[in-house]
């Protein structure tokens, strides 16, 4: 199975604990949304997928960290999410976890893998 890396965004977008960007990964045949965000001075990916209900987090584009920029937070219902981790941390989610999606950051930029199904 083939991995390739496509281009999310420039290094420099992505703020500790401020803004993610979103953008589309090939999962099992199907596109689905996601997500990189910027904390403790790494980069990590999720699906944009509630563990409580499967809708997406940000309550606006692109935003998805709480007021302290501490937790990843679902708009719907206020579930929170270890950023390093994507464990849920409370609120409904409590039990379940965001799915992780590969991200790399090299070159000044920042990269999903994905698996090529061919
Ligand atoms: S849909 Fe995310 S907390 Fe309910």
């Amino acid at each position: 199975m083939a991995r390739s890396e496509r281009l999310i965004c420039a290094a420099r977008d992505l703020d500790d604990g401020g803004a993610g960007v979103r953008f589309e990964v090939r999962v099992a045949g199907r596109r689905e949304p996601a997500f990189v965000v910027r904390f403790g001075g790494r980069v990590f990916g999720y699906l944009n997928r509630c563990a409580h209900v499967p809708t997406e987090l940000d309550w606006i584009d692109g935003q998805f960290f709480d007021a302290d920029r501490r937790w990843l937070m679902c708009a719907t219902h206020g579930a929170i999410y270890d950023p390093a981790t994507g464990r849920c941390a409370g609120g409904p989610c409590r039990g379940g976890g965001l799915v992780p999606v590969e991200v790399v950051e090299q070159d000044d930029a920042v990269f999903v893998l994905e698996r090529s199904e061919d």
